[in-house]
């Protein structure tokens, strides 16, 4: 895969995420355009060159993409609405993962793991179980893919520097939460040892101002966690326990979004 422009750095970091998956998508197409080829002979022209052969065929890598495609948008659409505490909308989009059924299915490929992670983020009654399947999709994405040793490769995006004000703060959390995804999916040592780097930084002390004392106080504990959570990353080495942790960091993120962050659309919405 080409490397995605330099994204600009001013803007929403959910955004820019999108706009990698975007690139990603425009590059898949363009792949489709070039080997566009019929998946499936007709039955008379495969009768008539090969009589006795298996009349299955390698899938295309036309249809091979289209089918990551899908699968990685709609996952994406589920991380992102679980981190910004958005149930609903992860749900809907699990349950499209859930009942998706692939047109000219691979039969080498095994999605049923992944179809029951997605599941149980359909099924969720709040975050907490939400952002522990999530993880286990995401792994169920990398052990595929070690399986089938793809080499896969994301585009790699400037680390966002600098304050320690809560936005700035909120774009290496974002920056971080994406290595750690892609740490999962690849599945790659290197992107989440860099995202655990980053995280385990002082944890978050400049909040909005909270004058429910509960919710201030569950609100710490929740940007406690993420600095903790980066520490334990450090030294969490197994694709399942990674999983794990993900999914308790991402509905850490989602938690305190629920408690104290104004709503705000575009974290709701993205795509
Ligand atoms: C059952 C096996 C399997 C599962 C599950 C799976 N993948 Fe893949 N994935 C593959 C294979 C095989 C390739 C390489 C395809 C090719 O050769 O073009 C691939 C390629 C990719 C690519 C690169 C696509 C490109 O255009 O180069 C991305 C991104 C990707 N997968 C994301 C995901 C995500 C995200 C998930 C989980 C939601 C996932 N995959 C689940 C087998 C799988
Ligand atoms: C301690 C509470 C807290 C935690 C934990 C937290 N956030 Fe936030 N987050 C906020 C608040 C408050 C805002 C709103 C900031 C503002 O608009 O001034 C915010 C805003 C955001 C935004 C929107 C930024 C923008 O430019 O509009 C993103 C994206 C975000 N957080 C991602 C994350 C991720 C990813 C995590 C977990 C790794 C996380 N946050 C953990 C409190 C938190």
């Amino acid at each position: 895969m080409k490397r995605a422009n330099p994204l600009p750095r001013r803007t929403n970091p959910f955004f820019q995420w999108a706009s990698v998956i975007a690139a990603i998508v425009l590059l898949a197409g363009c792949k489709k355009q070039s080997a566009e080829q019929p998946t499936t002979a007709p039955e008379a022209t495969a009768k008539e060159t090969a009589p006795s052969a298996p009349v299955q065929r390698p899938l295309t890598p036309a249809a091979k993409a289209a089918h990551m495609r899908d699968h990685f948008t709609k996952a994406a659409v589920v991380n992102q609405a679980i981190l910004s505490g958005n149930l609903a909308a992860a749900k809907q989009a699990a349950t499209w993962l859930v009942e998706h059924k692939d047109p000219a299915p691979p039969q080498t490929w095994n999605v049923e793991p992944l179809r029951l992670a997605a599941r149980r983020v359909a099924e969720a009654s709040n975050l907490t179980t939400a952002g522990a399947a999530l993880g286990e999709l995401a792994a169920t994405c990398g052990s595929c893919h070690v399986a089938m040793k793809t080499n896969i490769k994301f585009a790699d995006e400037l680390l966002v520097s600098g304050g320690t004000d809560i936005k700035e703060r909120m774009r290496r959390h974002v920056w971080a939460t994406k290595r750690f995804w892609e740490g999962l999916v690849i599945p790659s040592d290197e992107k989440w040892a860099g995202a655990a780097h980053l995280l385990h930084e002082k944890a978050l002390r400049e909040l909005p101002n909270v004058k429910d004392q509960a919710k201030l106080k569950a609100a710490q504990q929740a940007a406690q966690s993420v600095h903790d959570l980066g520490k334990a990353a450090l030294s969490t080495k197994d694709l399942a326990m990674r999983a794990q942790l993900y999914g308790q960091l991402a509905a850490t993120c989602a938690g305190c979004h629920k408690l104290i962050r104004p709503p705000k659309a575009e974290l709701a919405t993205i795509r």
